[in-house]
Protein backbone atom coordinates (compact mmCIF):
# COMPACT_ATOMS: atom_id res chain seq x y z
CA UNK A 1 0.00 0.00 0.00
CA UNK A 2 1.42 3.07 -1.24
CA UNK A 3 1.19 6.76 0.34
CA UNK A 4 -1.05 7.59 -2.54
CA UNK A 5 -3.68 4.70 -2.09
CA UNK A 6 -4.21 6.22 1.48
CA UNK A 7 -4.71 9.90 0.25
CA UNK A 8 -7.05 8.59 -2.62
CA UNK A 9 -8.91 6.69 0.35
CA UNK A 10 -9.79 9.90 1.95
CA UNK A 11 -10.66 11.88 -1.00
CA UNK A 12 -12.80 8.92 -2.22
CA UNK A 13 -14.18 8.52 1.30
CA UNK A 14 -14.69 12.27 1.70
CA UNK A 15 -17.26 12.37 -1.50
CA UNK A 16 -18.66 8.75 -0.59
CA UNK A 17 -20.62 10.18 1.90
CA UNK A 18 -22.87 11.94 -0.92
CA UNK A 19 -22.82 8.55 -2.82
CA UNK A 20 -26.60 7.61 -3.74
CA UNK A 21 -26.48 3.90 -3.69
CA UNK A 22 -29.68 2.74 -5.34
CA UNK A 23 -29.08 -1.00 -4.77
CA UNK A 24 -31.61 -3.24 -2.98
CA UNK A 25 -33.71 -0.02 -2.46
CA UNK A 26 -37.74 0.81 -3.00
CA UNK A 27 -38.49 3.67 -5.63
CA UNK A 28 -39.70 6.84 -3.20
CA UNK A 29 -40.42 10.11 -4.34
CA UNK A 30 -38.16 12.97 -3.39
CA UNK A 31 -39.89 13.24 -0.06
CA UNK A 32 -39.07 9.54 0.62
CA UNK A 33 -42.57 7.63 0.13
CA UNK A 34 -42.42 4.12 -1.70
CA UNK A 35 -44.08 4.56 -5.05
CA UNK A 36 -44.94 2.73 -7.96
CA UNK A 37 -43.85 4.94 -11.03
CA UNK A 38 -45.14 3.52 -14.31
CA UNK A 39 -48.52 4.03 -14.41
CA UNK A 40 -49.98 7.54 -14.28
CA UNK A 41 -53.34 7.32 -11.92
CA UNK A 42 -56.04 7.93 -14.35
CA UNK A 43 -59.99 7.41 -14.30
CA UNK A 44 -60.63 4.24 -15.15
CA UNK A 45 -57.85 2.55 -17.82
CA UNK A 46 -58.25 4.65 -20.60
CA UNK A 47 -59.62 7.83 -19.20
CA UNK A 48 -58.12 10.74 -18.27
CA UNK A 49 -54.87 11.56 -16.09
CA UNK A 50 -55.51 13.28 -12.86
CA UNK A 51 -53.34 16.65 -11.54
CA UNK A 52 -54.04 15.12 -7.94
CA UNK A 53 -50.89 12.60 -9.46
CA UNK A 54 -48.06 14.03 -7.44
CA UNK A 55 -46.12 11.27 -8.34
CA UNK A 56 -46.41 11.81 -11.98
CA UNK A 57 -46.06 15.68 -11.70
CA UNK A 58 -42.96 15.48 -9.33
CA UNK A 59 -41.38 12.88 -12.19
CA UNK A 60 -42.03 14.79 -15.12
CA UNK A 61 -40.85 18.32 -13.13
CA UNK A 62 -38.00 16.93 -11.97
CA UNK A 63 -36.84 15.35 -15.93
CA UNK A 64 -38.35 19.07 -17.14
CA UNK A 65 -35.98 21.11 -14.69
CA UNK A 66 -32.56 18.56 -15.45
CA UNK A 67 -30.52 20.82 -16.89
CA UNK A 68 -28.98 24.08 -15.71
CA UNK A 69 -27.44 26.90 -17.64
CA UNK A 70 -24.12 25.43 -19.71
CA UNK A 71 -20.95 27.68 -19.14
CA UNK A 72 -20.89 30.61 -20.93
CA UNK A 73 -17.67 29.69 -22.08
CA UNK A 74 -16.10 26.49 -21.74
CA UNK A 75 -19.16 24.77 -21.74
CA UNK A 76 -17.44 21.45 -23.54
CA UNK A 77 -15.99 19.76 -20.61
CA UNK A 78 -14.54 16.43 -19.31
CA UNK A 79 -12.59 16.40 -15.91
CA UNK A 80 -10.89 13.28 -13.60
CA UNK A 81 -9.98 13.34 -9.59
CA UNK A 82 -6.06 13.05 -8.87
CA UNK A 83 -3.36 13.74 -6.56
CA UNK A 84 -0.73 16.53 -6.58
CA UNK A 85 2.65 15.85 -4.67
CA UNK A 86 4.69 18.75 -3.93
CA UNK A 87 8.35 18.18 -4.77
CA UNK A 88 10.03 19.80 -1.83
CA UNK A 89 9.00 22.18 0.98
CA UNK A 90 8.76 25.49 -0.50
CA UNK A 91 8.11 27.74 2.15
CA UNK A 92 11.45 29.93 0.70
CA UNK A 93 8.68 30.77 -1.74
CA UNK A 94 5.16 30.82 -0.59
CA UNK A 95 3.43 29.88 2.42
CA UNK A 96 0.77 27.58 0.45
CA UNK A 97 0.36 24.63 2.97
CA UNK A 98 0.54 22.10 -0.18
CA UNK A 99 4.03 23.23 -1.15
CA UNK A 100 4.82 23.05 2.58
CA UNK A 101 7.03 19.43 2.59
CA UNK A 102 8.62 17.20 0.12
CA UNK A 103 6.10 14.27 -0.50
CA UNK A 104 2.83 16.34 0.72
CA UNK A 105 -0.22 15.48 -0.90
CA UNK A 106 -3.27 17.33 -1.64
CA UNK A 107 -6.30 15.76 -3.92
CA UNK A 108 -7.05 17.73 -7.07
CA UNK A 109 -9.90 17.60 -9.90
CA UNK A 110 -8.85 18.79 -13.45
CA UNK A 111 -11.61 20.11 -15.79
CA UNK A 112 -10.35 20.04 -19.64
CA UNK A 113 -12.56 22.31 -22.03
CA UNK A 114 -13.03 24.06 -25.03
CA UNK A 115 -13.59 27.59 -25.28
CA UNK A 116 -16.57 28.25 -28.03
CA UNK A 117 -18.43 25.09 -28.77
CA UNK A 118 -21.37 23.82 -27.21
CA UNK A 119 -21.74 21.51 -24.64
CA UNK A 120 -22.81 18.81 -27.13
CA UNK A 121 -20.27 20.13 -29.49
CA UNK A 122 -17.30 18.29 -30.93
CA UNK A 123 -14.11 18.34 -28.95
CA UNK A 124 -11.51 17.56 -31.67
CA UNK A 125 -12.15 21.17 -33.46
CA UNK A 126 -9.75 24.02 -33.40
CA UNK A 127 -10.62 25.85 -30.72
CA UNK A 128 -8.60 27.69 -27.43
CA UNK A 129 -8.76 24.67 -24.65
CA UNK A 130 -9.26 25.51 -21.04
CA UNK A 131 -6.86 23.90 -18.30
CA UNK A 132 -8.23 24.19 -14.93
CA UNK A 133 -7.60 22.88 -11.73
CA UNK A 134 -9.12 23.17 -8.50
CA UNK A 135 -6.31 21.63 -5.31
CA UNK A 136 -8.41 20.62 -2.29
CA UNK A 137 -5.76 22.28 0.07
CA UNK A 138 -5.95 21.76 4.12
CA UNK A 139 -5.66 25.37 4.04
CA UNK A 140 -8.91 26.15 1.56
CA UNK A 141 -9.40 25.35 -2.31
CA UNK A 142 -7.05 27.21 -4.97
CA UNK A 143 -8.32 27.05 -8.77
CA UNK A 144 -5.58 27.24 -11.14
CA UNK A 145 -7.65 28.18 -14.02
CA UNK A 146 -5.27 28.30 -16.97
CA UNK A 147 -5.72 27.59 -20.68
CA UNK A 148 -3.05 25.08 -22.84
CA UNK A 149 -2.05 28.10 -24.30
CA UNK A 150 0.33 31.22 -22.86
CA UNK A 151 -0.78 34.27 -23.68
CA UNK A 152 -4.43 35.57 -24.22
CA UNK A 153 -6.15 37.41 -26.91
CA UNK A 154 -7.20 40.07 -25.24
CA UNK A 155 -5.66 42.56 -22.48
CA UNK A 156 -8.56 44.01 -20.48
CA UNK A 157 -11.35 42.32 -18.80
CA UNK A 158 -13.52 44.80 -20.41
CA UNK A 159 -13.44 43.36 -24.00
CA UNK A 160 -13.64 39.50 -22.90
CA UNK A 161 -18.02 39.55 -24.14
CA UNK A 162 -16.90 41.04 -27.11
CA UNK A 163 -14.18 38.17 -27.75
CA UNK A 164 -16.42 35.29 -26.98
CA UNK A 165 -19.50 36.75 -29.16
CA UNK A 166 -17.38 36.99 -32.16
CA UNK A 167 -16.01 33.49 -31.73
CA UNK A 168 -19.08 32.03 -30.92
CA UNK A 169 -21.27 30.27 -33.43
CA UNK A 170 -22.51 33.09 -35.68
CA UNK A 171 -26.04 34.76 -34.39
CA UNK A 172 -28.36 34.09 -37.86
CA UNK A 173 -27.37 30.58 -37.88
CA UNK A 174 -25.56 29.10 -34.93
CA UNK A 175 -22.86 27.97 -37.17
CA UNK A 176 -19.66 27.55 -37.34
CA UNK A 177 -18.38 24.44 -35.83
CA UNK A 178 -15.13 23.13 -36.76
CA UNK A 179 -13.97 24.79 -39.91
CA UNK A 180 -17.05 26.42 -41.93
CA UNK A 181 -17.02 30.46 -42.52
CA UNK A 182 -15.82 32.27 -39.44
CA UNK A 183 -16.27 36.18 -40.53
CA UNK A 184 -16.85 37.19 -36.91
CA UNK A 185 -13.83 35.93 -35.26
CA UNK A 186 -11.46 36.85 -38.20
CA UNK A 187 -13.46 40.57 -38.12
CA UNK A 188 -12.52 40.26 -34.86
CA UNK A 189 -8.69 39.41 -34.82
CA UNK A 190 -7.80 41.28 -37.50
CA UNK A 191 -9.52 44.28 -35.59
CA UNK A 192 -8.15 43.73 -32.28
CA UNK A 193 -4.48 43.48 -32.65
CA UNK A 194 -3.89 42.27 -29.04
CA UNK A 195 -5.40 38.85 -30.22
CA UNK A 196 -2.53 37.86 -32.68
CA UNK A 197 0.42 36.16 -30.52
CA UNK A 198 -2.64 34.11 -29.23
CA UNK A 199 -3.65 33.46 -32.81
CA UNK A 200 -1.00 32.16 -33.98
CA UNK A 201 -0.60 29.44 -31.08
CA UNK A 202 -3.61 28.38 -31.81
CA UNK A 203 -3.72 28.54 -35.86
CA UNK A 204 -0.16 25.79 -35.06
CA UNK A 205 -1.36 22.63 -33.32
CA UNK A 206 -2.22 23.84 -29.50
CA UNK A 207 -5.44 24.63 -31.35
CA UNK A 208 -5.78 20.16 -31.96
CA UNK A 209 -4.19 19.00 -29.53
CA UNK A 210 -3.50 15.14 -30.06
CA UNK A 211 -5.25 14.33 -26.81
CA UNK A 212 -6.61 16.20 -23.65
CA UNK A 213 -3.04 13.83 -22.02
CA UNK A 214 -0.95 15.64 -24.51
CA UNK A 215 -1.30 19.82 -23.25
CA UNK A 216 0.49 21.46 -21.31
CA UNK A 217 -1.41 24.27 -19.55
CA UNK A 218 -0.74 28.02 -18.31
CA UNK A 219 -1.95 30.19 -15.90
CA UNK A 220 -1.45 33.26 -18.16
CA UNK A 221 -1.55 35.54 -15.94
CA UNK A 222 1.24 36.85 -13.71
CA UNK A 223 0.62 35.75 -10.57
CA UNK A 224 2.15 36.08 -6.60
CA UNK A 225 3.91 33.73 -4.35
CA UNK A 226 4.29 34.81 -0.61
CA UNK A 227 6.32 34.12 2.23
CA UNK A 228 4.76 33.70 6.08
CA UNK A 229 7.01 36.52 6.41
CA UNK A 230 5.33 38.70 3.09
CA UNK A 231 8.22 38.69 1.12
CA UNK A 232 6.69 38.23 -2.87
CA UNK A 233 8.09 37.14 -5.97
CA UNK A 234 5.84 37.37 -9.32
CA UNK A 235 5.19 33.98 -10.99
CA UNK A 236 4.11 32.29 -14.16
CA UNK A 237 2.63 29.10 -13.52
CA UNK A 238 3.25 26.23 -15.79
CA UNK A 239 1.70 22.51 -16.31
CA UNK A 240 3.85 20.44 -18.35
CA UNK A 241 2.73 17.07 -19.54
CA UNK A 242 4.88 14.18 -18.57
CA UNK A 243 3.13 12.77 -21.69
CA UNK A 244 4.92 14.96 -23.91
CA UNK A 245 2.93 17.62 -26.31
CA UNK A 246 1.16 16.19 -29.51
CA UNK A 247 -1.00 17.99 -32.10
CA UNK A 248 -3.45 16.28 -34.70
CA UNK A 249 -2.82 17.61 -38.23
CA UNK A 250 -6.20 19.38 -38.83
CA UNK A 251 -6.99 16.29 -41.59
CA UNK A 252 -6.52 13.63 -38.84
CA UNK A 253 -8.57 15.93 -36.14
CA UNK A 254 -11.65 16.12 -38.91
CA UNK A 255 -11.53 12.55 -39.34
CA UNK A 256 -11.65 12.35 -35.51
CA UNK A 257 -14.37 14.61 -35.06
CA UNK A 258 -15.87 12.57 -38.06
CA UNK A 259 -15.83 9.08 -36.50
CA UNK A 260 -16.64 10.08 -32.35
CA UNK A 261 -17.40 13.80 -31.36
CA UNK A 262 -15.82 12.81 -27.78
CA UNK A 263 -12.69 11.72 -29.02
CA UNK A 264 -10.58 13.43 -26.58
CA UNK A 265 -13.29 12.53 -23.54
CA UNK A 266 -13.00 8.79 -24.36
CA UNK A 267 -9.20 8.98 -24.16
CA UNK A 268 -8.85 10.41 -21.36
CA UNK A 269 -11.86 8.39 -19.79
CA UNK A 270 -10.30 5.05 -20.86
CA UNK A 271 -6.90 5.58 -20.47
CA UNK A 272 -7.66 6.59 -16.36
CA UNK A 273 -10.17 3.51 -16.80
CA UNK A 274 -7.37 0.86 -17.67
CA UNK A 275 -4.42 2.37 -14.92
CA UNK A 276 -2.31 4.23 -17.83
CA UNK A 277 -2.74 8.01 -15.32
CA UNK A 278 -1.36 11.02 -17.00
CA UNK A 279 0.81 13.16 -15.20
CA UNK A 280 1.94 17.16 -15.56
CA UNK A 281 4.54 18.51 -13.67
CA UNK A 282 3.63 22.25 -12.06
CA UNK A 283 6.11 24.67 -11.90
CA UNK A 284 6.86 28.36 -11.72
CA UNK A 285 8.85 31.18 -13.25
CA UNK A 286 9.56 33.04 -10.53
CA UNK A 287 10.54 37.00 -10.99
CA UNK A 288 11.44 39.60 -8.34
CA UNK A 289 8.65 42.28 -7.72
CA UNK A 290 11.66 44.74 -9.17
CA UNK A 291 11.35 42.88 -12.49
CA UNK A 292 7.64 43.88 -13.71
CA UNK A 293 9.53 45.87 -16.62
CA UNK A 294 12.37 44.17 -16.82
CA UNK A 295 12.42 41.83 -20.23
CA UNK A 296 11.10 44.86 -22.61
CA UNK A 297 7.36 44.11 -21.87
CA UNK A 298 5.28 44.26 -19.15
CA UNK A 299 4.68 41.18 -16.82
CA UNK A 300 1.28 42.40 -16.50
CA UNK A 301 0.16 42.16 -20.21
CA UNK A 302 -1.58 38.53 -20.62
CA UNK A 303 -0.39 38.64 -24.63
CA UNK A 304 3.30 38.21 -23.76
CA UNK A 305 5.40 34.76 -22.36
CA UNK A 306 8.25 35.37 -20.61
CA UNK A 307 10.95 33.69 -22.13
CA UNK A 308 12.73 30.60 -20.39
CA UNK A 309 16.24 31.95 -21.43
CA UNK A 310 15.86 34.61 -19.27
CA UNK A 311 14.05 33.02 -16.37
CA UNK A 312 13.68 29.08 -16.37
CA UNK A 313 10.97 26.68 -14.72
CA UNK A 314 10.99 25.78 -10.96
CA UNK A 315 9.30 22.45 -10.78
CA UNK A 316 7.52 22.32 -8.06
CA UNK A 317 5.71 19.17 -7.79
CA UNK A 318 3.85 16.83 -9.89
CA UNK A 319 -0.35 15.98 -10.52
CA UNK A 320 -1.44 12.72 -11.50
CA UNK A 321 -4.76 11.79 -12.57
CA UNK A 322 -5.95 8.47 -11.33
CA UNK A 323 -10.04 8.59 -10.89
CA UNK A 324 -13.04 9.18 -13.02
CA UNK A 325 -15.70 11.17 -11.79
CA UNK A 326 -18.62 8.87 -10.38
CA UNK A 327 -21.38 11.09 -11.97
CA UNK A 328 -20.65 13.76 -14.73
CA UNK A 329 -23.30 16.48 -14.11
CA UNK A 330 -22.52 16.30 -10.14
CA UNK A 331 -19.08 16.66 -10.82
CA UNK A 332 -17.62 17.79 -13.92
CA UNK A 333 -20.77 19.48 -14.76
CA UNK A 334 -21.03 21.06 -11.21
CA UNK A 335 -17.33 22.25 -10.08
CA UNK A 336 -16.93 25.54 -10.33
CA UNK A 337 -13.37 26.96 -10.87
CA UNK A 338 -12.72 30.20 -9.55
CA UNK A 339 -9.33 32.35 -10.16
CA UNK A 340 -10.44 33.87 -7.08
CA UNK A 341 -10.14 30.44 -4.85
CA UNK A 342 -6.66 31.50 -3.81
CA UNK A 343 -5.15 30.15 -0.79
CA UNK A 344 -2.64 31.95 2.01
CA UNK A 345 0.56 32.62 0.20
CA UNK A 346 -0.70 33.14 -3.50
CA UNK A 347 -1.61 36.40 -4.56
CA UNK A 348 -3.02 38.24 -7.62
CA UNK A 349 -1.60 40.94 -9.80
CA UNK A 350 -2.95 43.97 -11.07
CA UNK A 351 -3.42 42.58 -14.64
CA UNK A 352 -6.69 43.95 -15.95
CA UNK A 353 -7.23 40.71 -17.38
CA UNK A 354 -7.24 39.27 -14.00
CA UNK A 355 -8.57 41.56 -12.22
CA UNK A 356 -12.15 41.57 -14.02
CA UNK A 357 -12.18 37.57 -13.95
CA UNK A 358 -11.84 37.76 -10.37
CA UNK A 359 -15.44 39.32 -10.84
CA UNK A 360 -17.01 37.28 -13.70
CA UNK A 361 -16.47 33.45 -12.21
CA UNK A 362 -18.59 34.64 -8.64
CA UNK A 363 -21.05 35.98 -10.80
CA UNK A 364 -21.67 33.33 -13.23
CA UNK A 365 -21.51 30.64 -11.07
CA UNK A 366 -24.46 32.82 -9.02
CA UNK A 367 -26.20 32.37 -12.46
CA UNK A 368 -25.46 28.21 -13.17
CA UNK A 369 -26.65 27.33 -10.03
CA UNK A 370 -28.98 29.59 -9.07
CA UNK A 371 -27.74 30.85 -5.87
CA UNK A 372 -24.80 31.46 -3.27
CA UNK A 373 -24.26 28.26 -1.89
CA UNK A 374 -22.88 26.86 -5.10
CA UNK A 375 -19.75 26.11 -2.83
CA UNK A 376 -21.74 23.47 -0.92
CA UNK A 377 -22.15 21.30 -3.11
CA UNK A 378 -19.87 17.96 -3.03
CA UNK A 379 -17.50 18.61 -5.52
CA UNK A 380 -17.13 22.33 -4.88
CA UNK A 381 -16.91 21.63 -1.06
CA UNK A 382 -13.47 22.65 0.36
CA UNK A 383 -12.51 19.84 2.58
CA UNK A 384 -11.89 21.76 5.58
CA UNK A 385 -14.38 23.08 7.74
CA UNK A 386 -16.29 26.36 6.54
CA UNK A 387 -17.37 28.39 9.55
CA UNK A 388 -18.49 32.67 8.53
CA UNK A 389 -21.40 34.71 9.19
CA UNK A 390 -22.56 34.11 5.65
CA UNK A 391 -26.16 32.98 5.81
CA UNK A 392 -29.04 31.56 4.34
CA UNK A 393 -30.32 31.66 -0.09
CA UNK A 394 -31.18 29.01 -1.77
CA UNK A 395 -30.92 25.58 -1.07
CA UNK A 396 -28.93 26.25 2.16
CA UNK A 397 -27.41 22.82 2.97
CA UNK A 398 -26.00 23.37 6.69
CA UNK A 399 -27.75 24.09 10.22
CA UNK A 400 -26.00 27.03 11.89
CA UNK A 401 -26.13 26.81 15.57
CA UNK A 402 -24.87 30.21 15.83
CA UNK A 403 -27.78 32.52 17.11
CA UNK A 404 -25.40 35.64 16.86
CA UNK A 405 -23.98 35.30 13.12
CA UNK A 406 -22.38 38.88 13.23
CA UNK A 407 -19.33 40.60 14.14
CA UNK A 408 -18.37 42.70 16.60
CA UNK A 409 -20.44 40.30 18.92
CA UNK A 410 -20.83 41.01 22.99
CA UNK A 411 -22.70 37.47 23.32
CA UNK A 412 -19.71 35.52 22.26
CA UNK A 413 -22.43 32.85 21.18
CA UNK A 414 -19.66 30.66 18.84
CA UNK A 415 -18.41 33.41 16.37
CA UNK A 416 -16.08 32.31 14.54
CA UNK A 417 -11.95 33.74 15.63
CA UNK A 418 -10.85 35.75 13.31
CA UNK A 419 -7.53 35.26 10.80
CA UNK A 420 -4.32 37.40 11.27
CA UNK A 421 -5.30 39.90 8.85
CA UNK A 422 -1.51 40.15 7.63
CA UNK A 423 0.48 37.21 8.27
CA UNK A 424 0.49 34.37 9.66
CA UNK A 425 -2.83 32.31 10.35
CA UNK A 426 -5.06 33.09 7.04
CA UNK A 427 -4.78 34.46 3.51
CA UNK A 428 -3.32 37.42 3.11
CA UNK A 429 -2.76 40.48 0.47
CA UNK A 430 0.88 40.93 -0.27
CA UNK A 431 1.86 43.36 2.15
CA UNK A 432 4.21 44.69 -0.12
CA UNK A 433 1.78 45.70 -3.21
CA UNK A 434 0.29 49.04 -3.17
CA UNK A 435 -1.54 51.35 -5.89
CA UNK A 436 -1.91 55.26 -6.71
CA UNK A 437 -2.40 56.84 -9.56
CA UNK A 438 -5.40 58.97 -11.38
CA UNK A 439 -8.51 57.54 -12.83
CA UNK A 440 -7.99 56.52 -16.25
CA UNK A 441 -9.64 54.63 -19.34
CA UNK A 442 -6.47 54.00 -21.48
CA UNK A 443 -5.16 50.89 -22.76
CA UNK A 444 -2.65 49.51 -20.46
CA UNK A 445 -0.38 47.73 -23.31
CA UNK A 446 0.48 48.54 -27.03
CA UNK A 447 2.85 46.21 -28.57
CA UNK A 448 1.35 43.47 -29.78
CA UNK A 449 3.66 42.29 -32.56
CA UNK A 450 6.76 41.50 -30.87
CA UNK A 451 6.43 38.37 -29.51
CA UNK A 452 3.82 37.00 -32.71
CA UNK A 453 6.90 37.44 -34.63
CA UNK A 454 8.63 35.48 -31.72
CA UNK A 455 6.67 32.87 -31.90
CA UNK A 456 6.32 32.70 -35.46
CA UNK A 457 10.45 32.41 -35.40
CA UNK A 458 10.33 30.13 -33.55
CA UNK A 459 8.57 27.41 -35.61
CA UNK A 460 10.06 25.12 -37.57
CA UNK A 461 9.43 25.23 -41.48
CA UNK A 462 6.74 21.80 -41.42
CA UNK A 463 4.92 24.16 -38.23
CA UNK A 464 5.32 27.29 -40.29
CA UNK A 465 3.56 25.65 -43.14
CA UNK A 466 0.60 24.27 -40.58
CA UNK A 467 0.18 27.49 -39.45
CA UNK A 468 0.00 29.08 -42.77
CA UNK A 469 -2.69 26.08 -44.33
CA UNK A 470 -4.84 26.77 -41.11
CA UNK A 471 -5.31 30.58 -41.83
CA UNK A 472 -5.95 29.81 -45.35
CA UNK A 473 -8.06 27.04 -44.80
CA UNK A 474 -10.28 29.21 -42.21
CA UNK A 475 -9.93 32.38 -44.41
CA UNK A 476 -10.81 30.83 -47.75
CA UNK A 477 -14.56 30.28 -46.26
CA UNK A 478 -15.10 33.88 -45.40
CA UNK A 479 -18.18 35.88 -46.98
CA UNK A 480 -16.29 38.96 -46.78
CA UNK A 481 -13.52 39.54 -48.67
CA UNK A 482 -12.80 42.79 -46.75
CA UNK A 483 -11.80 40.28 -43.31
CA UNK A 484 -9.40 38.17 -45.76
CA UNK A 485 -7.56 41.21 -46.94
CA UNK A 486 -7.49 42.25 -43.20
CA UNK A 487 -6.29 38.67 -42.60
CA UNK A 488 -3.34 39.80 -44.97
CA UNK A 489 -2.62 42.83 -43.34
CA UNK A 490 -2.31 41.74 -39.97
CA UNK A 491 -0.30 38.95 -40.56
CA UNK A 492 2.05 41.28 -42.64
CA UNK A 493 2.40 43.29 -39.26
CA UNK A 494 4.18 39.22 -37.91
CA UNK A 495 5.82 38.36 -40.59
CA UNK A 496 6.34 39.37 -44.37
CA UNK A 497 6.73 35.67 -45.42
CA UNK A 498 3.88 34.28 -43.62
CA UNK A 499 1.33 37.00 -45.25
CA UNK A 500 2.87 36.53 -48.88
CA UNK A 501 1.93 32.94 -48.00
CA UNK A 502 -1.46 33.59 -47.07
CA UNK A 503 -2.15 35.84 -49.84
CA UNK A 504 -0.91 33.23 -52.13
CA UNK A 505 -3.33 30.72 -50.97
CA UNK A 506 -6.29 33.24 -50.52
CA UNK A 507 -5.48 34.21 -54.45
CA UNK A 508 -4.64 37.99 -53.13
CA UNK A 509 -1.84 39.97 -54.58
CA UNK A 510 1.43 39.53 -52.11
CA UNK A 511 1.84 42.67 -49.69
CA UNK A 512 4.85 44.56 -49.02
CA UNK A 513 6.58 44.36 -46.43
CA UNK A 514 5.32 46.85 -43.55
CA UNK A 515 8.18 49.53 -42.68
CA UNK A 516 6.31 50.54 -39.55
CA UNK A 517 6.21 47.23 -37.66
CA UNK A 518 7.81 45.02 -39.72
CA UNK A 519 11.55 43.79 -40.06
CA UNK A 520 13.02 41.28 -41.98
CA UNK A 521 15.39 40.17 -39.26
CA UNK A 522 15.31 36.55 -38.37
CA UNK A 523 16.35 37.04 -34.75
CA UNK A 524 13.90 40.22 -34.56
CA UNK A 525 13.98 40.48 -31.20
CA UNK A 526 17.25 41.06 -29.90
CA UNK A 527 16.53 44.53 -29.59
CA UNK A 528 13.81 44.35 -27.07
CA UNK A 529 14.78 41.16 -25.37
CA UNK A 530 18.25 41.28 -24.82
CA UNK A 531 18.64 37.68 -25.70
CA UNK A 532 17.74 35.87 -28.99
CA UNK A 533 14.80 33.81 -29.78
CA UNK A 534 13.56 31.45 -26.86
CA UNK A 535 11.99 27.48 -27.61
CA UNK A 536 8.15 27.44 -27.14
C1 LIG B 1 -14.54 29.56 -17.78
C2 LIG B 1 -14.97 34.34 -17.90
C3 LIG B 1 -10.41 34.76 -19.41
C4 LIG B 1 -9.80 30.08 -18.50
C5 LIG B 1 -15.06 30.81 -17.74
C6 LIG B 1 -16.41 31.11 -17.41
C7 LIG B 1 -16.53 32.46 -17.45
C8 LIG B 1 -15.26 33.01 -17.80
C9 LIG B 1 -17.79 33.28 -17.16
C10 LIG B 1 -17.50 30.09 -17.10
C11 LIG B 1 -17.29 29.60 -15.71
C12 LIG B 1 -18.36 28.66 -15.22
O1 LIG B 1 -19.54 28.82 -15.60
O2 LIG B 1 -18.02 27.75 -14.43
C13 LIG B 1 -13.76 34.86 -18.30
C14 LIG B 1 -13.47 36.27 -18.43
C15 LIG B 1 -12.19 36.36 -18.89
C16 LIG B 1 -11.68 35.04 -19.02
C17 LIG B 1 -14.43 37.38 -18.11
C18 LIG B 1 -11.38 37.59 -19.22
C19 LIG B 1 -11.66 38.74 -18.74
C20 LIG B 1 -9.83 33.55 -19.24
C21 LIG B 1 -8.43 33.30 -19.32
C22 LIG B 1 -8.26 31.99 -19.06
C23 LIG B 1 -9.56 31.40 -18.82
C24 LIG B 1 -7.34 34.34 -19.61
C25 LIG B 1 -6.99 31.22 -18.96
C26 LIG B 1 -5.95 31.69 -18.34
C27 LIG B 1 -11.04 29.56 -18.26
C28 LIG B 1 -11.28 28.15 -18.03
C29 LIG B 1 -12.64 27.99 -17.83
C30 LIG B 1 -13.22 29.31 -17.93
C31 LIG B 1 -10.25 27.04 -18.02
C32 LIG B 1 -13.39 26.69 -17.59
C33 LIG B 1 -13.40 26.36 -16.12
C34 LIG B 1 -14.01 25.00 -15.89
O3 LIG B 1 -13.49 24.03 -16.45
O4 LIG B 1 -15.00 24.91 -15.15
N1 LIG B 1 -14.37 31.98 -17.97
N2 LIG B 1 -12.67 34.14 -18.65
N3 LIG B 1 -10.49 32.38 -18.92
N4 LIG B 1 -12.23 30.23 -18.18
FE1 LIG B 1 -12.43 32.17 -18.39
Amino acid sequence: RSTNDTVAETYSEFLSQFYLNDTDSFMTTDFGTPIQDQNTLRVGPRGPSLLEDFMFRQKLQRFDHERVPERVVHARGTGAHGLFTSYADWSNITAASFLSAAGKQTPVFTRFSNVQGFRGSPDTVRDMHGFATKFYTDEGNFDLVGNTVPVFFITDAIQFPDLIHAVKPEPQNEIPQGGTAHDNAWDFFTQQPSSMHTVLWFMAGHGIPHTLRHVNGYGVHTFRLVRADGASKLVKFHWKSLQGVASKVWEEAQAAAGKNIDYMRQDLFNNIEAGRYPEWELGVQIMEESQMLAFGFDLLDPTKIVPEEYVPITWLGKMQLNANPMNYFAETEQIGMHPGHIVRGIDFSDDPLLQGRLYSYHDTQLNRHGGPNFEQIPINRPRVPVHNNNRDGVAQQFIPLNNAPYTPNSLDNGNPMQANQTVGDGFFTTPGRSASGHLVRTPAFTDFFSQARLFWNSLVPAEQQFVINAIVFENSKLSHASVRQNTVSAMNLVDNTLAVKVAEGLGLPPPKPNPTYYHNNKTCCVGSFGTPLLSV
